[in-house]
């Protein structure tokens, strides 16, 4: 495994690879690697001909009471975990090199920025934005791979990627879960062993919703609410940031299940709470076309 840790010599060895006409597959990550990175790099390595993994701690995406200088960092175990699954580049720029002196260009994406998570964390999407834009650009991969953990980043990524032109085809993966249903998060080393377990309400909550939204039981409104109710339950979460139904490509709450008012296949369940030190989010898409008695709502 290569290790580039200047953009302009990133660029110079990606333009080598596409040049001998290969794809390059690309995984931007912010290290401290589990399970969920792995399963993007397999993918990426799966389906193009070069792999690139990126590891930045990016601070223009932290708000300044966030996480940013305790958020977990692994350099070495990170790099062993890359060269056993076999990655081709590993990219891990400092930030003088992504945000030289002067630096005075931003990506925003509107509208999508500002709703869920975006509310509770403003400016966290500029700063993804911008520096997925710079990565994109540094790395010029044919496919780019996000985990559906982060699904408001994901279609932050793909609306700046259609706006601007960026010649790469985005790839949304599965997230991946612990045994008892948690997604795998890098913060989820900042939960003490009682909020880890207090933590597995997240995913029951989503696997609740889900099978009442599929049996047409409640409606959007009534859904919000027993989320809310059931998260609220266990006193190991200390702030429900939101837990609703919301349309997956507008990211606007859903009133309606009726497909004539509604008129889309899918809905997104979403959530995103404190509990200790960690801001935990999770979410599942479901799919309400044709479900029992959904069309009447
Ligand atoms: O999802 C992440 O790890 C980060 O937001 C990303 C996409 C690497 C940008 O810093």
């Amino acid at each position: 495994m290569e290790v580039i840790r200047n953009s302009r010599v990133m660029q110079q060895s990606v333009k080598e690879y596409i040049h001998r006409g290969n794809s390059i597959g690309f995984v931007p990550t912010m290290g401290a690697l589990h399970e969920g990175h792995l399963s993007l790099v397999r993918r990426c390595r799966e389906e193009n001909d070069i792999s690139v993994v990126s590891i930045f701690v990016n601070p223009m995406q932290f708000g300044a009471s966030e996480d940013f200088s305790r958020y977990p960092r692994d350099v070495e175990d990170d790099m062993a975990e890359l060269r056993k699954a076999g990655v081709d580049i590993l990219f891990m720029p400092v930030a003088e090199n992504i945000y030289p002196e002067g630096f005075a260009t931003y990506v925003n994406v509107e509208h999508l920025s500002d709703r869920l998570c975006g509310h509770f964390r403003p400016g966290h999407f500029r700063g993804v934005a911008t520096v997925v834009t710079k990565l994109l650009n540094i790395a010029r991969p044919t496919r780019a791979y996000f985990g559906q953990k982060d699904f408001q980043q994901f279609l932050i990524i793909k609306q700046l990627v259609r706006d601007l032109d960026i010649d790469t085809e985005t790839v949304m993966c599965p997230t991946v879960r612990e045994a008892d249903g948690l997604a795998m998060s890098s913060r989820n080393q900042y939960l003490s062993p009682e909020e880890r377990n207090a933590a597995t309400v997240i995913y029951r909550t989503l696997c609740e919703a889900k099978e009442m939204v599929i049996s047409g039981k409640l409606t959007p409104v009534e859904v919000k609410s027993l989320m809310e109710k059931t998260l609220s339950a266990v006193p190991l979460v200390e702030e429900v940031q939101y837990a609703s139904a919301f349309d997956p490509e507008t990211l606007e709450d859903i009133t309606s299940l009726n497909v004539t008012i509604y008129r889309k296949k899918n809905i997104l369940l979403a959530i995103a709470v404190r509990i200790g030190k960690a801001r935990l989010i999770d979410n599942e898409l479901v799919e309400i076309a044709g479900i029992k008695g959904g069309n009447e709502r």
